[in-house]
Protein backbone atom coordinates (compact mmCIF):
# COMPACT_ATOMS: atom_id res chain seq x y z
CA UNK A 1 0.00 0.00 0.00
CA UNK A 2 1.01 3.44 -1.16
CA UNK A 3 2.14 5.38 2.15
CA UNK A 4 0.47 8.75 2.51
CA UNK A 5 2.14 11.63 3.40
CA UNK A 6 2.69 13.53 6.55
CA UNK A 7 1.12 17.23 5.33
CA UNK A 8 2.52 19.83 7.70
CA UNK A 9 1.23 23.32 6.84
CA UNK A 10 3.68 26.07 7.56
CA UNK A 11 1.11 29.26 7.95
CA UNK A 12 1.07 32.63 9.85
CA UNK A 13 -1.51 35.76 10.30
CA UNK A 14 1.26 38.12 9.85
CA UNK A 15 3.81 38.14 7.18
CA UNK A 16 7.13 38.26 7.01
CA UNK A 17 7.67 35.88 10.23
CA UNK A 18 9.98 33.31 9.12
CA UNK A 19 7.46 30.73 7.16
CA UNK A 20 9.73 30.30 4.23
CA UNK A 21 13.14 30.41 6.51
CA UNK A 22 11.73 28.05 8.88
CA UNK A 23 9.57 25.45 5.99
CA UNK A 24 12.98 25.16 4.45
CA UNK A 25 15.40 24.35 7.07
CA UNK A 26 12.62 21.53 8.53
CA UNK A 27 12.26 20.20 5.24
CA UNK A 28 16.43 19.75 4.91
CA UNK A 29 15.89 18.54 8.65
CA UNK A 30 13.76 15.91 8.09
CA UNK A 31 15.55 14.90 4.33
CA UNK A 32 18.72 14.69 6.45
CA UNK A 33 17.20 12.34 8.48
CA UNK A 34 16.65 9.99 5.41
CA UNK A 35 12.51 11.06 5.45
CA UNK A 36 11.66 11.60 1.55
CA UNK A 37 10.54 15.31 1.86
CA UNK A 38 8.68 17.30 -0.72
CA UNK A 39 8.60 20.72 -0.10
CA UNK A 40 5.66 23.01 -2.02
CA UNK A 41 5.87 26.55 -2.13
CA UNK A 42 2.51 28.23 -2.38
CA UNK A 43 3.00 31.84 -2.63
CA UNK A 44 1.49 33.05 -5.73
CA UNK A 45 3.03 36.25 -5.71
CA UNK A 46 6.78 36.23 -4.64
CA UNK A 47 8.48 32.37 -4.95
CA UNK A 48 10.80 33.28 -2.02
CA UNK A 49 11.77 29.77 -1.43
CA UNK A 50 13.34 29.21 -4.92
CA UNK A 51 14.99 32.83 -4.32
CA UNK A 52 16.58 32.08 -1.08
CA UNK A 53 18.05 28.41 -3.14
CA UNK A 54 19.04 30.35 -6.07
CA UNK A 55 17.26 28.53 -8.36
CA UNK A 56 15.73 29.67 -11.25
CA UNK A 57 13.07 27.60 -12.51
CA UNK A 58 11.66 27.70 -16.41
CA UNK A 59 8.62 29.72 -14.19
CA UNK A 60 6.44 26.54 -13.98
CA UNK A 61 5.20 25.96 -10.37
CA UNK A 62 2.26 25.71 -7.84
CA UNK A 63 -0.32 27.78 -9.62
CA UNK A 64 0.39 26.28 -12.61
CA UNK A 65 -0.82 22.41 -11.38
CA UNK A 66 -3.61 24.73 -9.50
CA UNK A 67 -4.71 26.02 -12.61
CA UNK A 68 -4.71 22.44 -14.60
CA UNK A 69 -2.03 24.31 -16.90
CA UNK A 70 0.72 21.56 -15.84
CA UNK A 71 0.73 18.61 -13.82
CA UNK A 72 2.60 18.20 -10.38
CA UNK A 73 5.11 15.69 -12.15
CA UNK A 74 6.23 18.25 -14.68
CA UNK A 75 6.94 20.84 -11.98
CA UNK A 76 8.63 19.04 -9.05
CA UNK A 77 12.04 19.14 -9.36
CA UNK A 78 14.76 18.05 -7.26
CA UNK A 79 16.99 20.03 -4.78
CA UNK A 80 19.84 17.61 -5.78
CA UNK A 81 22.58 18.41 -3.11
CA UNK A 82 20.37 16.54 -0.35
CA UNK A 83 17.59 14.96 -2.81
CA UNK A 84 15.26 16.99 -1.59
CA UNK A 85 12.35 17.61 -3.46
CA UNK A 86 10.18 21.23 -4.27
CA UNK A 87 7.48 22.60 -5.74
CA UNK A 88 8.35 26.15 -6.64
CA UNK A 89 6.34 29.13 -6.21
CA UNK A 90 5.40 31.39 -9.41
CA UNK A 91 6.23 34.68 -9.79
CA UNK A 92 3.00 36.32 -11.27
CA UNK A 93 2.51 39.66 -12.24
CA UNK A 94 -1.03 39.52 -12.15
CA UNK A 95 -3.35 37.98 -9.34
CA UNK A 96 -4.09 34.78 -9.51
CA UNK A 97 -7.44 33.19 -8.90
CA UNK A 98 -7.52 30.40 -6.41
CA UNK A 99 -11.00 28.54 -6.23
CA UNK A 100 -11.64 26.16 -3.82
CA UNK A 101 -12.59 23.67 -5.64
CA UNK A 102 -9.20 24.28 -7.51
CA UNK A 103 -7.04 24.04 -4.07
CA UNK A 104 -9.55 20.83 -3.49
CA UNK A 105 -7.96 19.31 -6.62
CA UNK A 106 -4.20 20.12 -5.87
CA UNK A 107 -4.28 18.56 -2.63
CA UNK A 108 -6.25 15.61 -3.70
CA UNK A 109 -3.65 15.15 -6.01
CA UNK A 110 -0.77 15.93 -3.16
CA UNK A 111 -1.73 13.41 -0.98
CA UNK A 112 -1.46 10.59 -2.92
CA UNK A 113 2.26 11.42 -3.70
CA UNK A 114 4.44 9.09 -1.94
CA UNK A 115 6.75 11.24 0.37
CA UNK A 116 6.98 10.51 4.06
CA UNK A 117 6.65 14.78 4.51
CA UNK A 118 5.36 16.94 3.13
CA UNK A 119 5.67 20.87 4.02
CA UNK A 120 3.85 23.70 2.39
CA UNK A 121 5.05 27.03 2.77
CA UNK A 122 2.49 29.45 2.54
CA UNK A 123 1.72 33.49 2.09
CA UNK A 124 0.03 34.71 4.99
CA UNK A 125 -3.65 34.76 5.98
CA UNK A 126 -6.21 31.93 6.93
CA UNK A 127 -5.77 28.81 5.11
CA UNK A 128 -9.03 27.90 2.54
CA UNK A 129 -11.08 25.91 4.78
CA UNK A 130 -11.83 22.98 1.98
CA UNK A 131 -9.02 21.80 2.04
CA UNK A 132 -8.05 21.94 5.95
CA UNK A 133 -8.62 18.31 6.07
CA UNK A 134 -6.10 17.52 4.16
CA UNK A 135 -3.20 18.39 6.97
CA UNK A 136 -1.53 16.77 9.66
CA UNK A 137 -0.64 19.24 11.08
CA UNK A 138 -0.60 23.02 11.28
CA UNK A 139 2.76 24.74 12.33
CA UNK A 140 1.46 28.81 13.31
CA UNK A 141 4.57 30.85 13.12
CA UNK A 142 4.94 33.90 15.26
CA UNK A 143 6.95 36.80 16.55
CA UNK A 144 7.12 37.93 20.27
CA UNK A 145 5.47 40.62 19.83
CA UNK A 146 1.28 41.64 20.64
CA UNK A 147 0.22 41.90 16.99
CA UNK A 148 1.77 39.06 14.95
CA UNK A 149 1.15 36.98 19.09
CA UNK A 150 -2.87 37.90 18.92
CA UNK A 151 -2.90 37.11 14.92
CA UNK A 152 -1.61 34.06 15.43
CA UNK A 153 -3.96 33.29 18.95
CA UNK A 154 -6.60 33.45 16.14
CA UNK A 155 -5.26 31.33 13.91
CA UNK A 156 -5.06 28.62 16.67
CA UNK A 157 -8.64 28.89 16.99
CA UNK A 158 -8.98 28.57 13.64
CA UNK A 159 -7.53 25.52 13.60
CA UNK A 160 -9.48 24.21 16.79
CA UNK A 161 -12.57 24.80 14.62
CA UNK A 162 -11.49 22.55 12.22
CA UNK A 163 -9.87 20.17 14.64
CA UNK A 164 -6.26 20.29 12.89
CA UNK A 165 -3.65 19.42 15.31
CA UNK A 166 -1.25 22.81 15.35
CA UNK A 167 1.70 24.12 17.69
CA UNK A 168 3.03 27.83 17.80
CA UNK A 169 6.26 28.67 17.30
CA UNK A 170 7.33 32.18 18.51
CA UNK A 171 10.48 32.86 16.17
CA UNK A 172 13.14 35.46 16.10
CA UNK A 173 13.09 34.79 20.16
CA UNK A 174 15.69 37.29 21.81
CA UNK A 175 15.76 39.43 18.90
CA UNK A 176 14.42 42.57 20.49
CA UNK A 177 14.59 43.53 24.63
CA UNK A 178 10.94 44.49 23.80
CA UNK A 179 10.25 40.76 23.24
CA UNK A 180 7.03 39.91 25.39
CA UNK A 181 7.38 38.46 28.92
CA UNK A 182 6.87 34.19 29.87
CA UNK A 183 3.31 35.72 31.25
CA UNK A 184 1.66 37.88 28.70
CA UNK A 185 2.60 34.87 25.86
CA UNK A 186 0.88 32.08 28.27
CA UNK A 187 -2.28 34.96 28.56
CA UNK A 188 -2.43 35.52 24.89
CA UNK A 189 -2.09 31.93 24.31
CA UNK A 190 -4.14 30.07 26.97
CA UNK A 191 -3.38 26.28 26.60
CA UNK A 192 -1.67 25.66 23.45
CA UNK A 193 1.79 25.05 23.83
CA UNK A 194 4.45 27.19 22.19
CA UNK A 195 8.01 26.31 21.04
CA UNK A 196 10.78 29.41 20.52
CA UNK A 197 13.01 29.76 17.81
CA UNK A 198 15.79 32.21 18.09
CA UNK A 199 17.30 35.04 16.31
CA UNK A 200 20.53 33.92 14.82
CA UNK A 201 22.77 35.77 11.94
CA UNK A 202 23.07 32.38 10.88
CA UNK A 203 19.88 33.50 8.80
CA UNK A 204 21.78 36.26 7.21
CA UNK A 205 24.67 33.83 6.38
CA UNK A 206 22.16 31.56 4.57
CA UNK A 207 20.85 34.32 2.54
CA UNK A 208 23.91 35.28 1.29
CA UNK A 209 24.99 31.90 0.46
CA UNK A 210 21.70 30.02 -1.18
CA UNK A 211 22.21 27.55 1.01
CA UNK A 212 19.90 26.87 3.78
CA UNK A 213 21.15 27.70 7.47
CA UNK A 214 20.99 23.69 8.63
CA UNK A 215 23.16 22.71 5.53
CA UNK A 216 25.87 25.73 6.99
CA UNK A 217 26.05 25.06 10.27
CA UNK A 218 23.57 22.50 12.18
CA UNK A 219 25.24 23.32 15.47
CA UNK A 220 23.48 27.33 15.50
CA UNK A 221 21.04 28.43 17.93
CA UNK A 222 18.39 28.32 15.08
CA UNK A 223 19.38 25.17 13.54
CA UNK A 224 19.47 23.15 16.71
CA UNK A 225 16.18 24.55 17.31
CA UNK A 226 15.14 23.49 14.02
CA UNK A 227 16.51 19.51 14.68
CA UNK A 228 14.03 19.73 17.95
CA UNK A 229 11.02 20.53 15.81
CA UNK A 230 11.86 18.12 13.53
CA UNK A 231 12.15 15.44 16.00
CA UNK A 232 8.73 16.31 16.85
CA UNK A 233 7.49 15.56 13.35
CA UNK A 234 9.68 12.53 13.14
CA UNK A 235 7.69 11.65 16.74
CA UNK A 236 4.19 11.82 15.39
CA UNK A 237 5.07 10.33 11.84
CA UNK A 238 6.24 7.35 13.54
CA UNK A 239 2.99 7.39 16.14
CA UNK A 240 0.51 7.07 13.34
CA UNK A 241 2.61 5.00 10.92
CA UNK A 242 3.51 1.95 13.56
CA UNK A 243 1.40 2.64 16.78
CA UNK A 244 4.27 2.84 19.37
CA UNK A 245 2.82 5.34 20.91
CA UNK A 246 4.20 3.77 24.36
CA UNK A 247 7.94 3.65 23.65
CA UNK A 248 7.24 7.22 21.36
CA UNK A 249 6.00 8.59 25.11
CA UNK A 250 8.98 7.09 27.24
CA UNK A 251 11.59 9.12 24.27
CA UNK A 252 9.75 12.25 24.68
CA UNK A 253 9.92 12.04 28.60
CA UNK A 254 13.74 11.38 29.49
CA UNK A 255 15.27 13.39 26.30
CA UNK A 256 15.78 17.19 27.75
CA UNK A 257 13.44 19.70 25.92
CA UNK A 258 15.42 22.22 23.56
CA UNK A 259 12.24 24.60 23.66
CA UNK A 260 11.55 24.63 27.47
CA UNK A 261 15.56 25.02 28.13
CA UNK A 262 15.50 28.42 25.41
CA UNK A 263 11.87 29.51 27.45
CA UNK A 264 13.62 29.66 30.68
CA UNK A 265 16.67 31.21 28.95
CA UNK A 266 14.49 34.03 27.47
CA UNK A 267 12.25 34.28 30.05
CA UNK A 268 14.96 34.35 32.75
CA UNK A 269 13.85 31.34 34.85
N1 LIG B 1 15.31 33.00 13.37
C1 LIG B 1 15.67 34.01 12.56
N2 LIG B 1 16.82 34.71 12.82
C2 LIG B 1 17.19 35.74 12.03
N3 LIG B 1 16.50 36.14 10.94
C3 LIG B 1 15.36 35.49 10.63
C4 LIG B 1 14.90 34.38 11.41
N4 LIG B 1 13.76 33.93 10.85
C5 LIG B 1 13.51 34.69 9.77
N5 LIG B 1 14.47 35.64 9.63
C6 LIG B 1 14.51 36.70 8.60
O1 LIG B 1 13.23 37.34 8.64
C7 LIG B 1 12.81 37.72 7.34
C8 LIG B 1 11.46 37.10 7.03
O2 LIG B 1 11.62 35.70 6.95
P1 LIG B 1 10.77 34.82 5.92
O3 LIG B 1 10.90 35.32 4.53
O4 LIG B 1 11.13 33.40 6.19
O5 LIG B 1 9.31 35.14 6.46
P2 LIG B 1 7.91 34.73 5.82
O6 LIG B 1 6.97 34.55 6.98
O7 LIG B 1 8.08 33.59 4.91
O8 LIG B 1 7.52 36.03 5.00
P3 LIG B 1 6.28 36.18 3.97
O9 LIG B 1 5.06 36.33 4.84
O10 LIG B 1 6.60 37.40 3.20
O11 LIG B 1 6.23 34.93 3.16
C9 LIG B 1 13.90 37.27 6.38
O12 LIG B 1 14.78 38.35 6.15
C10 LIG B 1 14.62 36.18 7.17
O13 LIG B 1 15.93 36.05 6.78
MG1 LIG C 1 7.51 33.36 2.87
Amino acid sequence: MAKRPFIILIASQKGGVGKTTIALNLAVALRLQRYSVLLVDTDIESASLSEQLGIKSDGKGYSNVVNREAEIGDVIFAYEPIDLYIIPGSQAMERVEQKPEKLERFYSMLSKQSFDFIIIDTPPGLFEEAVARYFRDVAIITTPDSVSSNGSARMAQYCDRHKLEHRLIINRAGYSKYDLEREEVEKIYGDVAFLMIPEDKIIAESIMKHKPAYMIDREADFCVAITELAREYSLKVKESQEGEAGSIQEERETQPGFFEKMARWLFKQ
